[in-house]
């Protein structure tokens, strides 16, 4: 037997994303032999009220996808048992490690991040702490450099660094790793994947939802250490690292180090030039009026709600190639996308437009809110014109392309961590010195905010962030890529 338990396990992430991914697993089969799921929370609730209480969401998950089996729900929650409990206390963890004896435990720790420490140090003492037993954090651990390294202590304290999982759910996103596909499993993209061919990257994570109630916590955080320290530095890593020489977790994470520990620094100086805070006002998002991120607050506050970033990587690879961050609240749509934008021919035989404009090839990796990877290509316009004509089409590299295969389910990001953390493969995982790096840098930069003064610029709710986000680019003669409809 193994065991997997969520702490927190009636909490909005258990019930939401972590539940309904074990359903899915199950349904599909991958779920390991004789796995048993033990939810443990506060609530004081039985075995058949938890079950009651989880089944809804997994339900309606499952059924969105046609996925749905009374059969399939049975096998599920009779793995599944409860045990109401504080984490914090070690002897209220005894009757838990009772209960998994000496079977090897995944304890996924799905509550709030100031418990971490108390909760890990707990578990040592319980004895679920053990050389075959593993933890599993989710974002955000820590605020800054110094807190996540408080909290990483404890952690370090109680688990060796290879029994740590450091969830970032984007690198559960199926296009994140065909990303490692496209570059690494293919030989025509390397060699141009470098300051030679490339003229810039840009990485967009728009959002058309607000901060909502979830102010409380966003409010002490901002876009660029909720979305910018995690996700899409994680997203650049991947653009930007060498090869590894295998898929072993440390050979993959030691090439995404170095790439964060290669960003430049940004600095007073600097700091108006490349990069932007924002935060939203009034507007119209999907034909809906909404609030301003202040009335939803309550207060004024100068937390930023859209952050763009120009990074630049310095080492002989990406030597001028400036990499476009942004990521917002209330955008006018929910899109994400890695841009690899190369560089023009170096002469053109179709002389000046007379043809067609030449488009410079740009290739598109779209995680949401379809998955795709498509490649612009300049080709010939069908027919006979005299003066032959130019036209760029898209070369789409997706499923389903040509009819062959349909597309498969789209996975929710943590079925793919979950399985992982069960099977103990950290690859998509961040490594402690990955997350002390990225809060490195991204702790820099919100000092440099602080010391300037530089105050987030009102963009109205439903538009792409303040005008200078546009002149962040502008600036260098290049353009956010707009979406083809
Ligand atoms: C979370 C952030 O990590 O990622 C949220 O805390 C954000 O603010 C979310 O909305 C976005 O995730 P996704 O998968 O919807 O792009």
């Amino acid at each position: 037997m193994t065991a997997l338990v969520l702490f927190g396990g009636g909490g909005d992430l258990a019930v939401r994303m972590l539940l309904p991914s074990l359903y899915f697993l199950e349904h599909d089969g991958l779920l390991p032999e004789g796995l048993k799921i033990i939810g443990a929370a506060r609530t004081l609730e039985d075995r058949a009220a938890y079950l009651d209480r989880i089944r809804p969401s997994i339900e309606t998950k499952a059924r969105a996808d046609d996925a749905w089996s009374d059969a399939v729900w049975k096998t599920l929650s009779g793995r599944i048992d409860y045990m109401a409990l504080d984490a914090t206390d070690p002897d209220s963890l005894k009757p838990l490690k009772a209960a998994v004896g000496d079977a090897p435990v995944t304890s996924f720790l799905a509550v709030s991040p100031s418990l971490y420490a108390r909760i890990v140090t707990a578990m040592k003492a319980a004895g679920l702490a053990g050389t075959e037993d593993r933890v599993v954090l989710e974002k955000p651990v820590g605020r800054d450099l110094k807190s996540f390294l408080e909290i990483d202590d404890a952690v370090a304290h109680a688990f060796p660094e290879n029994q740590v999982f450091r969830i970032d759910h984007y690198l559960g996103k199926e296009t994140v790793q065909n990303l490692i596909a496209l570059r690494f499993g293919n030989a025509i993209f390397e060699p141009l994947w470098n300051n030679l061919t490339v003229d810039h990257v840009q990485i967009t994570v728009g959002e058309t939802v607000g901060v909502g109630d979830r102010w409380p916590y966003y409010d002490e955080y901002g876009a660029l250490k909720d979305m910018l320290q995690n996700h899409m530095l994680q997203l650049l890593c991947l653009v930007a690292m060498e090869p590894p020489s295998d898929l072993d977790p440390d050979s993959v994470r030691n090439e995404k180090v170095k790439v964060l520990r290669s960003l430049r620094r940004i600095t007073p100086e600097e700091v108006d030039r490349v990069t932007v805070r924002g935060q939203y006002g009034v507007g119209t998002v999907e034909g809906q009026a909404v609030e301003s991120y202040d009335q939803e607050r309550g207060q004024p506050s100068d937390t930023e709600t859209f952050v763009a970033i120009r990074a630049d990587i310095d080492n002989w690879r990406w030597a001028g190639v400036p990499f476009f961050m942004r990521t917002g609240k209330r955008l006018p749509e929910k899109r994400t996308e890695i841009v690899i934008q190369f560089k023009p021919v170096p002469h053109s035989i179709f002389g000046h437009g007379e043809r067609g404009d030449i488009y410079d090839n740009r290739l598109v990796i779209a995680l949401q809110p379809e998955e795709d990877i498509s490649l612009s290509v300049m080709n010939k316009k069908p027919g006979l014109d005299q003066r032959m004509q130019l036209q760029p089409i898209q070369m789409s590299l997706s499923w389903g392309v040509n009819g062959k295969d349909a597309a498969p389910r789209r996975r929710i990001a943590y079925e793919r961590l979950l399985l992982d953390a069960l099977n103990g493969d950290s690859t998509l995982f961040v490594r402690r010195d990955e997350a002390e790096a990225a809060w490195k840098w991204v702790d820099e930069i919100s000092e440099v905010w602080a010391d300037e003064g530089v105050a987030p610029i009102d963009y109205p709710a439903g538009t792409w962030g303040p005008e200078a986000a546009d002149v962040l680019l502008a600036r260098t003669g290049r353009e956010w890529n707009v979406r083809d409809e």
